[in-house]
């Protein structure tokens, strides 16, 4: 949690930052407002804002509950003294005060919302793969500006994070997951391995190893439903069907 990993964009890297309590070079002096901010707002206590490559698009669906409880752990973590790295990026990107602009353009702040029409599990589900797990920010396509391509919600990205593009998840059968049942899904984000016997590579295996794996089987099972609700929708390239 030490923070250095460098993410690659198209628009350079972003260093990820220290978020051990450490108080001079982590987030150890951060109050309960900073840190909800930060994750619900993407802006710093010092009220600059965050690239979006730290995915606050997607947390700021977080339940402040929730907000609360993460802070709560990451506060109980050993602090680690280790200064963040600067960011290589190139004007206009290393201008955040662009970010501003970047936010009005594809940014929407606000809690995940309830939906009484739906069973309980699709609404947990609905949450853990909006707010918490982020799936969109890999498996959506993004427009030139790198905002998610909303129209085109998880059919697939050609340049995901690290330059590895991550497939339709979408319903759709040609293209999408539409084959695959729900304890295939829940298998794959249990173990990587996919129903054909392939086994995830990359950025998707890192986050089934170090995040969904641990994930309780009731909660792979509500991701697994709501994920079958999602609108079909076919992969324009690199889809399944130009394997
Ligand atoms: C950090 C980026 C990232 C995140 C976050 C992410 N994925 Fe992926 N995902 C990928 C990449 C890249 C691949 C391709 C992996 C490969 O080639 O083995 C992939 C592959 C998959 C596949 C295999 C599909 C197929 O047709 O083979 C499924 C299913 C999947 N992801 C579901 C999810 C779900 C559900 C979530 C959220 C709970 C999620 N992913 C979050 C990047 C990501």
């Amino acid at each position: 949690m030490a923070g250095g990993r460098p993410i690659k964009t198209p628009f350079g890297s972003i260093y990820a930052t220290n978020i051990t309590p450490d108080i001079e070079t982590g987030i150890g002096a951060w109050s309960d407002a900073d840190f909800v901010r930060a994750m619900r707002e993407g802006i710093a206590p010092d009220g600059s804002h965050y690239y979006p490559v730290f995915p606050y698009t997607a947390f700021t669906r977080m339940r402040e509950r929730d907000l609360l409880d993460l802070k709560a752990y990451l506060f109980s973590l050993p602090p680690i003294r280790k200064k963040n790295e600067p960011n290589a990026l190139s004007p206009p990107f290393s201008w955040r005060s662009t970010l501003a602009l970047w936010k009005v353009l594809h940014f929407s702040e606000g809690e995940f919302e309830y939906r009484e029409d739906r069973s309980e599990a699709w609404n947990r589900g609905a949450y853990l793969v909006e707010a918490l797990a982020h799936c969109a920010e890999c498996h959506t396509p993004r427009t030139a500006t790198g905002g998610l391509l909303v129209d085109r919600a998880y059919a697939g990205s050609e340049e995901g994070p690290e330059g590895e593009s991550a497939p339709n998840i979408t319903p759709d059968k040609p293209t999408g997951v539409g084959a695959w049942s729900a304890s295939d899904m829940i298998w794959y984000l249990q173990s990587g391995f996919e129903p054909d016997g392939d086994t995830a590579q990359g950025v998707m295996w890192e986050v089934i190893e170090q995040g969904y794996q641990h994930l309780s089987e009731r909660d792979l099972d509500a991701i697994a439903v709501y994920l079958q609700t999602l609108k079909p929708i076919e992969q324009f390239v690199g889809g399944r069907s130009a394997d």
